[in-house]
């Protein structure tokens, strides 16, 4: 007879059919006459109840050695439940241990543990209820984006991970080289990069958007989904050194067709998540954040606010608010004025258009008071920016300016600046955080444990 999943077993009907299944063993509750196992395969947040007639019961012995963490085969008859808690569960009839998980060593016992202490056992931490609807949702919503994109003529590209070039300009990037560190070849008192891999300088992608945007402008609507390297120095709950990121990019598309794109995508995808793993979102509800599904659903019924930066600034400044960095023409948003714009004065999501062009990239379309750039930024409630975009420069001269302004060298972009004078569109995209996007669905308060290995400043285990 062939293992069914959990998941599937709970949605046949109770009506005696024999069944075999497989899981690790939650807990273990016995008394004389009878035994209750919760087990649970990941596939679903609920755990199946076993019960086993323990008086001249064979399996007795078998039962002895089962204790939480145990992986075990059973099999028996799918029955409705006398007790609470469940509507049915499975009067066995066989067990099989697979492996035993010693009691006093095995870390994961009943009780409940802080999300610190999981992340050192993060090999383990899936085990849980939380981390395994955290790994459920992020597959359904890597789904969710993909069919979003899909279903709109949109082309996945695969770039790059190893790049020679900066997207953000940022230099936050991680250096990849063959050369010996302990002896690198030097020239004219420089580094000799001739003599590395790939005969220069190379890194880990920041962004694959540069060579998206190449592809955008021959098929029109692509989108990039990939693993993307920051060797930001920045310790915080919002920040990883390793992330992925969602970027689209559309041709013949200004920054209104972005701003749209983009409320649509986030909408989409809340839609599918509340539908498809309603399980699991009613126990982030229930245990991470109680505002967690009346949050989700507001942001899909009402349409985003959308400001300038130097309307923001404005507001900032008449909030009345004492904020820790004031409010300033020409600085970025800190998070706490983000916070105060999403959550006092909109109380929703906000798309900030049209920054100063000292704080946003090169490759952004310069509006016409050459002191602004054609940049948009969302923002949600509690986590402040989950997409940066913006329409490209797609003029020739002004992109070629921006550049030498900021002292990038025009010919490491040479491909890049052939877009514009190839057959030149207009064209806009934005990249999403996909982690952020998951801790902001989850309401989990750490960006480190909504994936599976946090890659951060000193931190790299497993
Ligand atoms: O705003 P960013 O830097 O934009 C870009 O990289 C553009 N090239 C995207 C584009 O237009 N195609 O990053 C985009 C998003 C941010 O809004 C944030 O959600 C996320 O990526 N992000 C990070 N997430 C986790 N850890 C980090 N260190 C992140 N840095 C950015
Ligand atoms: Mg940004």
């Amino acid at each position: 007879m062939s293992a069914l999943l959990i998941k599937d077993i709970l949605a046949l009907p109770p009506d005696g059919r024999e069944i075999c299944t497989n899981g690790w063993v939650r807990t273990k509750r016995e008394s004389k006459s009878v035994c209750f196992l919760e087990i649970s395969d990941g596939s679903t947040i609920h755990n199946l109840q076993i019960v086993i007639d323990l008086p001249n019961n064979p399996l007795s012995n078998v039962i002895s050695t089962i204790s939480t963490g145990a992986s075990i085969r059973v099999k028996g008859n799918l029955v409705p439940s006398q007790g609470s808690g469940q509507s049915k569960e499975i009067a066995a009839k066989d067990i099989f241990i697979y492996g035993t998980a010693p009691a006093d060593e095995y870390p994961l016992q009943k009780k409940r543990h802080s999300f610190e202490f999981l992340r050192e056992i993060a090999h383990l931490r899936p085990r849980t209820n939380t981390f395994g609807a955290i790994a459920r949702v992020r597959s359904s919503m890597s789904f969710a984006i993909h069919t979003f994109f899909q279903e709109r003529g949109f082309v996945y590209v695969h770039t790059p991970i190893i790049t020679g070039s900066d997207c953000e300009g940022a230099g936050q990037m991680f250096q990849v080289t063959t050369l010996p560190l302990e002896n690198v070849p030097m020239k004219e008192g420089t580094v000799d990069y001739t003599e590395d891999f790939f005969g220069k300088k190379a890194s880990l992608t920041v962004s694959g958007q540069l060579e998206g945007e190449t592809y955008a402008l021959a098929l029109t609507r692509i989108y990039t989904f990939g693993p993307t390297f920051r060797a930001e120095n920045s310790n915080t709950s919002r920040h990883l050194a390793e992330f992925w990121m969602v970027e689209p990019e559309v041709a013949f598309c200004d920054i209104i067709g972005n701003m749209n794109l983009a409320e649509e995508f986030i909408k989409y995808i809340l839609t599918w998540l509340l539908d498809k793993c309603a399980d699991d979102m009613n126990f982030f509800n229930s245990r991470i954040d109680n505002n967690l599904i009346f949050t989700l659903e507001n942001i899909i019924k009402n349409r985003f606010e959308r400001i300038t930066y130097t309307e923001a600034i404005s507001l900032l400044e008449k909030s009345g608010e004492n904020f820790e960095f004031p409010p300033k023409w020409g600085n970025d948003l800190q998070s706490e004025h983000e916070r105060y714009i999403t959550e006092k004065a909109f109380k929703k999501p906000v798309i900030i258009t049209d920054y100063p062009k000292e704080i946003k990239a090169f490759y952004m379309k310069l509006n016409d008071d050459e002191k602004t750039v054609r940049a948009m930024d969302v923002l949600v409630p509690r986590l402040g920016e989950i997409i940066g975009g913006s329409e490209r420069e797609a003029d020739y001269d002004k992109l070629k300016n921006r550049m030498l302004e900021l002292g990038l060298n025009p010919d490491d972009y040479w491909w890049y600046l052939d877009l514009r004078r190839f057959g030149t569109v207009p064209h806009s995209g934005f990249g999403l955080g996909f982690e952020r996007l998951i801790q902001f669905v989850t309401g989990m308060q750490n960006i480190r444990d909504v994936i599976p290995y946090p890659r951060c400043v000193k931190t790299l285990e497993f």
